[in-house]
């Protein structure tokens, strides 16, 4: 054998190696056998038309008024072989985009793989409960574990891309987004944002069962004046860096590899065409280096806010601004085509945009394998695995809150002879999958009647009544309502909204129950009967006659496919509640916004001083402060320690406490630690959430609680609009609520004020020591 053979079968054995190396999917193999990304890129564009690299940009429905897929007809067929499409949206399954990637990969001339995205936002076939709800949980691990499995499942089915986390914080519950976010608070919005982030994007973009994360609305959407959703947004530049930003930040930070940009303005600059945060800020300062896809039209909508006069305008001033992709306007596209060929749009701007979405497309490992994530067999296997029905399950428990539970009526024995299930949702199969169900389906959805009739002795009888619909005024139900209650050991009320009565487009101008909802359970509490009401709504609802008179409340929000087994677990008691509120309940929507770190005013509250900041028709305190949550069980706080009174910026303060359950059962409970600035040159929230646990302990179990608080978590913006650390004393809370305040200390922040890196984020970190 020549030695040239044996060479050539060397290198062949070595090529086989390599490339068997490679089909693992790990990114550092990755390089191994392929130019690096720059080069493949910089050689793959210098091949492409003008037409080519603007359809790159390009992002189209593939979905249609019948549903995912149902918009690609043999036009945009023909667009993805010409080359003019990068990317669809609203489509799903594996054989279907199996087949449009071919076309792409086969059929256009440079073989560019296409990016299918779609709105994964809680769950995809399992679906989990909605985001405001999974952030009741305070446990990032758990709603990481969901945002996993949703990546799994979607990543079988064909999607590389969620538009998620919604990371937008709210504080008016008229909005109805305000169910797709973690509620009012930017630490815990933060926290929350990067364990989603961590959960779709898992160790990798290039693994397959791992998608691309997409940070959204950027930035404030939630402050839409009124709680009217697309209204513009008010807002100093102080509370947008320290409220609305923070879970951007944290999105960055944890590795999000693009991002959506808000329908809004910003105190008049849209945000589809705003340079200084798009690029100056997320890009320049940030470090950002993801892809920026716009909203939905939103570069066409430039238009309509006044501030280009053409779409050609509208594609300049977003391209300009830092948008990358363009979501369905098809101005990218199509618009600024003959604008980019005279020169009046630098084609440098194009270029720009073009290589942030290939790169995205090649750490997706779509050059080395576009079929990867379109595995029918795979598919089959991974969607609704019975381990993650039983996490959904667990995840809803999780996220549920006990708001009231007076006289210890739950949890509820099992061997009851009469339960009376009444109310237009416990029976209701697509309530519990909330807004943006992906691709989840009513049939795998136990309601509460089924979870409860489940969950009962085989002698107890259940009699169940609707009462009346969910948003009607139809009163004829109530004679078969009260007659199914009476005579019953107690009643569960299931209330609320529907799934379409908060999410896009969906704001209230009332946020109490709907329409004859609260008389049909002032009849029923005529009865005299227990009532334990179950509430299922995608924003915090006013309920003041509920809070008053009935003894027991369970807000379960919208808590997925096993809504039923998870709010029967916890009326029975197989489960101990330990969720808390991520967002304050208002007494009436003349009190919004009603949110717990509001500044203290010259004229603090106080029922005793007329001349002070509050409402004369309305107690001062909310119905329910944010951080409440009831449990079975009780938990005692003491010997809080801080170690080393005395901090400088950089610094981590050591807080320690001690937590007992000194009830009866295994619970949880969510300790939070608030700080307040006592003094400082710009007037300090009254408290600030700036760490949390939620803690399990069994009965009569004592555990140590250790808090390392990096003191630069209290820096705030000062006058000149430098995130600074002040020296002076600061009180030290630790809660159960941000009412419910147990102990309580201060330390002091000495030396010199310090600028610290408002580029960079921190994060509290907790030990429990057993
Ligand atoms: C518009 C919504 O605002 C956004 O959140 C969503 O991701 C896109 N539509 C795509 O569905």
């Amino acid at each position: 054998m020549g030695k040239l053979k044996i060479l050539s079968e060397f290198f062949l054995v070595l090529a086989l190696f390599l490339s068997f190396v490679a089909m693992s999917g790990s990114e550092a193999n990755l390089s191994l056998f392929k130019p690096p990304m720059n080069e493949f890129i910089d050689s793959l564009m210098n091949k492409m038309t003008l037409e080519e690299k603007l359809g790159q940009l390009a992002q189209y429905p593939g979905g249609g008024s019948l549903g995912f897929n149902t918009g690609i007809d043999d036009d945009k067929k023909e667009m993805v072989r010409k080359g003019r499409v990068g990317s669809f949206l609203h489509v799903s399954g594996a054989d279907f985009l199996a087949d449009l990637q071919k076309i792409a990969v086969e059929e256009s001339r440079l073989g560019i793989p296409l990016i299918f995205g779609l709105d994964v936002v809680h769950g995809f076939k399992t679906v989990f409960p909605v985001p405001l709800a999974s952030a009741c949980s305070f446990e990032p691990e758990a709603v990481e574990k969901a945002a996993r499995i949703a990546a799994v499942e979607s990543a079988a089915s064909g999607i590389h891309w969620t538009f998620a986390p919604m990371v937008d914080i709210a504080l008016d519950p008229r909005w109805g987004r305000i169910v797709e976010g973690a509620g009012e608070d930017s630490y815990l919005g933060a926290v929350m944002a990067k364990a989603q982030v961590n959960g779709f994007q898992g160790d990798g973009l290039s693994f397959e069962n791992t998608i691309l994360a997409c940070p959204k609305h950027f930035v404030a959407y939630g402050a839409a004046c009124g709680g009217r959703d697309y209204n513009s947004v008010e807002v100093s530049m102080r509370t947008l860096n320290e409220v609305y930003l923070l879970p951007f930040l944290a999105a960055v930070r944890a590795g999000a590899g693009s991002l959506m940009c808000g329908f809004n303005d910003i105190n008049g600059e849209p945000m589809s065409s705003n340079k200084e945060l798009l690029t100056d800020l997320l890009r320049v300062k940030w470090g950002f280096d993801g892809f920026i896809v716009s909203d939905w039209n939103s570069i066409g909508e430039l238009i309509n806010h006044g501030v280009a006069g053409n779409r050609v305008d509208a594609g300049k001033k977003a391209l300009s601004a830092g948008v990358d992709m363009d979501m369905t306007s098809n101005i990218f596209g199509e618009g600024i085509l003959k604008s980019v060929e005279k020169g009046e749009i630098s084609e440098k701007l194009v270029d720009k945009a073009v290589k942030r979405i290939l790169e995205t497309k090649y750490k997706l490992g779509l050059f080395d394998d576009p079929y990867k994530y379109c595995k029918p067999e795979v598919e089959k296997a991974e969607i609704l695995k019975e381990e993650y029905i039983q996490f959904a399950r667990e995840m809803a428990c999780k996220s549920i809150v006990l708001l009231k539970n007076k006289n210890e009526i739950l949890p509820l024995k099992k061997d009851l002879e009469k339960i009376a299930v009444i109310g237009p949702l416990a029976d209701d199969r697509r309530t519990p999958l909330g807004s943006w169900k992906a691709a989840g389906e009513e049939k795998d959805v136990v309601t509460v009647l089924e979870g409860i009739k489940k969950a009962v002795s085989k002698d107890t009888k259940i009699l169940y009544a609707k009462g009346c619909e969910i948003n009607d005024d139809d009163r004829s139900g109530f004679e078969e309502a009260v007659s199914v209650a009476e005579g019953a050991d107690v009643i569960i009320l299931v209330l609320g909204e529907s799934a379409d009565m908060s999410g896009e487009a969906r704001s209230r101008s009332k946020i109490g129950l709907p329409r004859v909802q609260k008389e049909l359970a002032e009849k029923i509490a005529e009865t005299g009967v227990n009532i334990v009401v179950v509430l299922m709504n995608g924003r915090p609802l006013a309920i003041p006659w509920l809070a008053e008179n009935v003894p027991a409340i369970l807000e379960a929000w919208f808590p997925g496919i096993q809504s039923g087994s998870a709010v029967s677990d916890i009326l029975f008691g197989d489960y101990n509640p330990g969720g808390k509120l991520a967002v304050t309940v208002p007494r009436s929507v003349g009190q919004i916004p009603c949110f717990y770190y509001h500044r203290n005013t010259g004229r603090p509250p106080s029922e005793e001083n007329p001349y002070s900041s509050k409402y004369i028709d309305l107690p001062i305190k909310p119905l329910y402060p944010f951080g409440h949550g009831l449990s079975y069980t009780e938990f005692k706080y003491s010997k809080l320690r801080i170690e080393d009174k005395k901090e400088e910026a950089g610094d981590s303060l050591k807080i320690a406490f001690s937590l007992k359950n000194t009830g009866k059962i295994f619970g949880s409970e969510v300790v939070q630690l608030y700080v307040r600035d006592i003094v400082a040159s710009i007037a300090p929230p009254v408290k600030k959430l700036v760490g949390f646990k939620r803690v399990y302990l069994e009965k009569g179990e004592e555990a140590e609680i250790i808090i390392y608080l990096p003191v630069n978590l209290l820096a705030f913006y000062n006058k000149d609009m430098k995130k600074v650390v002040e020296p002076g004393k600061v009180e030290v809370m630790i809660g159960s609520s941000s009412q419910d305040i147990r102990l309580d200390a201060s330390f002091v922040i000495e030396g010199k004020e310090t600028e610290i890196d408002d580029s960079e984020i921190y994060y509290s970190v907790v030990e429990v020591k057993k």
